[in-house]
């Protein structure tokens, strides 16, 4: 056995309570797979005289100082798993800058600085893992990281928020409205009280920064990502959705390709589409997440499980602890980035997907053609329409083959300019067909 790997434990929530949970019961075969024990040095919360139910960790642990504690010399790994911007970046550089290796969990910072994180960890020749931030208990980061670093990414789609993936499949199976799911997800503690990060897409989006970074060698960050959230969806949309075999859910899609003027660049977006319910992501209900992945050699892969909760989140921070401590022992560090592509970033108007567009018209002849003109006039084929009527109004819904972001969008503008539009009722991408 080697000498003890000494954690700072930065956070005791539903996260951190679950790592020291895991640490405890787990001593023993933690230690034989490491070559040396696991120790928690210190544990920086901000209430430390706060009950913490059977936690099987001594109160003496507990400090409000976490910057002194990440300073300590008896410390060798920082676990971040606080959240937020500040102080947490500063607790991580200061740790990755004097050669400690750090685990963290923080979706939000990794998206929104994470270059910072990276070039402090190179800077002190350490580790920096971060496997929890994106679909919590799913291997995930790793394989994009190393096992298909031999491989092309070509895109990457996938359900990595939870609370929107079980609002989403209620909607789907009870036809309620958004607001009424919402409340069942909030009931069942899905939700949280101020639901806006992930109704409004900003998790998922962090999330999608974080996989297209790795997948593409380009740093990318939250504010490179086309973000939508779900709130707009109604229960009429799901069911057209449903009349045409598909269901929707918040997707974020990750693509690698030529742009607008040839040169290769990435597309990074998270919005509500309309998925085939023959894709494998349609499949996935309740608030579980999953990844599927395609590259040139390899071709598609999926991963699937639970995206977050205290003990899953928990197993993928394990995992990177166990990972930094032994090559902490055996004296090397893993490079923790690799950005040399540098792509641009692709607008989103660049975006080429298929939409389904649902109007409200005056039904009488020659709207059919005005309507379909404009789509003409703007280069969008529309693949199927289909026409309810109702006295002297119809409803019309058109499915379109692909085309460019952009092109949708100056055709729902002049759309809604025509007279005999009455309204625009929703305007949804379709994904993951032909
Ligand atoms: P919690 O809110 O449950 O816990 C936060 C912890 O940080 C608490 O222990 C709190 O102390 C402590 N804390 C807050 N501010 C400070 C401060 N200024 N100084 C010291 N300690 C502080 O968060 P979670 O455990 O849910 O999330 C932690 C991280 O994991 C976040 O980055 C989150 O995005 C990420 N994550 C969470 C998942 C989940 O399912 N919960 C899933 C995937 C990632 P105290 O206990 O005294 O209040
Ligand atoms: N709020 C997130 C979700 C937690 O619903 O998936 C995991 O990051």
């Amino acid at each position: 056995m080697g000498k003890p790997v000494r954690l700072a434990l930065l956070g005791c929530g539903t996260v951190g309570s679950e790592v020291v949970r895991l640490l405890h019961e787990q001593a023993a075969d933690l230690a034989a797979r490491v070559g040396a024990p696991i120790e928690i040095a210190g544990i920086a919360v901000r209430r430390p005289n706060r009950t913490r139910g059977d936690l099987p960790v001594d109160p003496a642990l507990f400090t409000t100082d976490a910057l002194g504690l990440v300073k300590r010399d008896d410390v060798d790994v920082v676990v971040e798993v606080v959240g937020g911007i500040e102080p947490a970046r500063t607790w991580l550089v200061e740790a990755l800058r004097s050669g400690k290796s750090a685990v963290t969990a923080n979706k939000a910072l990794l998206a929104e600085d994470g270059g910072t994180l990276h070039d402090a960890a190179a800077e002190g020749g350490a580790d920096l893992f971060y496997e929890a931030s994106v679909a919590g208990a799913i291997p995930l980061l790793r394989p994009l990281r190393d096992s298909l670093h031999g491989d092309s990414i070509t895109r990457v789609t996938g359900i990595v928020n939870g609370t929107t993936n079980f609002i989403l499949s209620a909607m789907d199976a009870t036809g309620a409205g958004f607001t009424e799911a919402l409340e069942e997800a909030t009931a069942l503690g899905y939700a949280e009280a101020d639901p806006t990060a992930d109704v409004e897409g900003f998790d998922a989006a962090a999330k999608a920064a974080i996989l297209a970074s790795l997948a593409f060698h380009t740093r990318v960050g939250a504010d490179d990502v086309h973000r939508e959230g779900i709130t707009e969806v109604s229960a009429a949309d799901m069911a057209s959705a449903k009349a045409m075999g598909c269901t929707i859910k918040l997707l974020c899609i990750a693509e690698r390709g030529p742009g607008a003027d040839g040169a290769e660049s990435v597309s990074v977006r998270v919005h509500p589409a309309m998925i085939p319910r023959s894709h494998p992501l349609a499949s996935v209900g309740d608030a579980f997440n999953a990844v599927f992945v395609e590259a040139v050699a390899a071709g598609q892969l999926m991963f699937y499980g639970r995206g977050a909760g205290g003990a899953p989140t928990a197993s993928a921070v394990l995992g990177d602890i166990v990972a930094v401590a032994r090559n902490r022992l055996a004296g090397v560090h893993t490079a923790s980035e690799s950005a040399y592509a540098d792509l641009p970033i692709r607008p989103m108007g660049e975006a080429v997907t298929r939409y389904h567009i649902s109007l409200d018209v005056a039904d009488r002849a020659g709207v059919l053609a005005a309507v379909a003109g404009v789509f003409a006039r703007h280069d969008v084929s529309i693949a199927t329409v289909r026409q309810s009527g109702r006295d002297t109004d119809a409803s019309l819904v058109i499915v379109t083959h692909r085309a460019p972001d952009a092109a949708l969008a100056a055709t729902v503008g002049e759309l809604r300019g025509l007279d005999v539009v009455r309204s625009i009722a929703s305007v949804l991408r379709v994904e993951g067909g032909q």
